[in-house]
């Protein structure tokens, strides 16, 4: 069971939810979808809009679910790293993670999401780009791609925000 919030009204600090506790990002349908975990993002305001941005690497498979979506959803899910364990480790490729996770789907609002997620925000696709090694004034962060395997960076307007109730 959910209830609709704005998305001023997240509680908590939503960096340290996302770098520690951790989030799934999900997209697709019935026909079919796929999640992942991801501890990089961002939210803020961008075009007017309360708006996200994702940051996942071209080889996950959750990747060609945002590609061929319109929506995409992030989750949060409390202490349960039991979920992270499974969908921040293996690909929707090769394992049913809903079977292995116990998961239950929820298709909502174009777009797919887990009922035993604490917060979940739904998401409009707005922009799209990948990183470019050219564009790295500092070259540290260069490390996390020694396979080239630059981040797209997803920006997603932020349509509906729901908590647990
Ligand atoms: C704590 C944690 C955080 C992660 N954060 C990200 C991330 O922000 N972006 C990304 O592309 N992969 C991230 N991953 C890796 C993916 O979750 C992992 O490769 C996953 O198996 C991909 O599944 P898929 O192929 O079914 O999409 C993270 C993994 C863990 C364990």
């Amino acid at each position: 069971m959910f209830k609709e919030i704005s998305a001023k009204e997240i509680d908590g600090n939503l960096i340290k939810a996302i770098a520690d506790e951790w989030m799934l990002i999900s997209a697709g349908n019935e026909q079919g979808y796929n999640m992942m975990t991801a501890s990089w993002g961002f939210a803020g305001e961008v075009w007017g809009n309360d708006s996200v941005m994702a940051l996942i690497r071209p080889q996950r498979y959750t990747m060609d679910y945002v590609n061929q979506n319109e929506y995409f959803t992030l989750s949060f899910y409390g202490d349960r790293k039991d979920i992270h364990s499974v969908c921040g480790s293996k690909s929707g490729r090769d394992v049913d993670k809903t079977a292995l996770t116990g998961l239950t789907p929820v298709f909502s609002d174009n777009t797919v999401y887990f009922d035993e997620a604490r917060l979940v925000i739904i998401c409009k696709k707005q922009y799209v780009d990948i990183m470019k090694k050219e564009c790295f004034i500092d070259k540290t962060p260069l490390d996390c791609y020694k396979e080239n395997d630059f981040h797209y960076m997803i920006i997603g307007k932020i349509e509906k925000v729901l908590v647990a109730a």
